[in-house]
């Protein structure tokens, strides 16, 4: 090998994961960019696939040839790019359009083929772990900005009974999909296509409360009106109008992946809103990823 340095830094990288990969979870970041000395580079393990993503055009032949010799379907993403599109193949098997991945005996329903995403954001596990900790048979979970619904699935196979809410149709699908996955009866379950901030405040007026709700939604966003979201600005709009559709006791988690907000600034905007008697606490990114916490994860219990 003529640059062993490469090849050390994978070595070492893959190790420090080693009881992540011995567990029942396949959905791991194996190589989080300068965490692991390899800044601009992401390796994660999606199932029996490896997929690495760059933030520049190129991909480093030397790194191509060392994870090529694991033979796995090795698959590669560009960050870069403005027009986002699925990831390419670069060497061993193909992945068919749909495959399944594993974290924490939880199937999830994944694709190299449907666009940008591939079905799950896996610095959330620790999320829906705890999630599926505080639930209990007939707790209520609202899953607002849902994406595939992996929050729900957490929750459901719990025995909770959630409702799975997101603007788009195709990801609503997904996420009955992964309900199959795991043999829940999404007949016991609710799916709601819609605007979060329109359904918060139908929830409000009806009077229906939940147990626990997740709020993870994008940076930025325009509704149908042109209404523009910004994290960084309305956060706490949506952090209240969620409380007023939470039972009493009852839980909720706050994420979000901005960088430009700090995790000090998060909470001061989250406690300017928390009623009185409110608990607030931050929890950490999952270990996998060594690199700088992108994810603010709050969650929140109030009287
Ligand atoms: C960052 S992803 C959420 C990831 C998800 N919480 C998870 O961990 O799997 C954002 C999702 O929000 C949805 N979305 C964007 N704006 C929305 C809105 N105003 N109301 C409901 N869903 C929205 C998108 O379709 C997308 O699925």
């Amino acid at each position: 090998m003529s640059n062993p340095g490469l090849q050390q830094i994978v070595n070492l990288a893959l190790d420090k994961r080693c009881s992540l990969m011995e567990s029942t979870t396949n959905l791991i970041r194996l190589i989080d960019g300068e965490g692991d000395r390899l800044p601009g580079c992401y390796l994660e393990r999606f199932g029996e696939a490896w997929l690495i993503s760059t933030s520049s055009p190129k991909i480093d032949p030397l790194l191509c040839e060392i994870l090529s010799e694991y033979h796995r379907p090795l698959y590669w993403k560009r960050l870069d790019q403005h027009q986002k599109q699925s990831p390419t193949h670069l060497s061993g098997p193909l992945m068919p359009q749909f495959f399944l991945g594993v974290e924490n005996d939880l199937n999830c329903q994944l694709s190299f083929d449907s666009g940008y995403s591939q079905g799950v954001f896996i610095d959330q596990r620790e999320n829906r772990a705890q999630l599926k900790s505080i639930v209990q048979p007939g707790s209520t979970v609202l899953n607002t900005f849902s994406y595939t619904g992996f929050f729900s699935v957490a929750a459901a196979s719990n025995g909770a009974t959630t409702t799975t809410l997101d603007l788009s149709q195709v990801y609503l699908d997904w996420a009955r999909e992964n309900f199959r996955a795991n043999q829940i009866p999404i007949e016991e379950h609710y799916f709601c296509k819609g605007d979060t901030f329109h359904w918060l405040q139908r929830f409000a007026k009806q009077g229906r409360k939940f147990d626990a709700i997740i709020l993870d939604p994008p940076t930025f966003s325009r509704d149908h009106k042109g209404k523009v979201f910004r994290v960084e600005r309305d956060f706490p709009l949506l952090f209240d109008l969620a409380i007023r559709c939470l039972a009493p006791h009852g839980t909720i988690l706050s994420c979000t992946n901005f960088r430009g907000l700090s995790a000090a600034d998060f909470m001061e905007q989250l406690k300017t809103v928390a009623p009185r008697h409110s608990r607030l606490e931050s929890h950490p990114m999952p270990e996998d990823f060594t690199g700088p916490s992108y994810l603010k994860s709050i969650w929140s219990t109030h009287a």
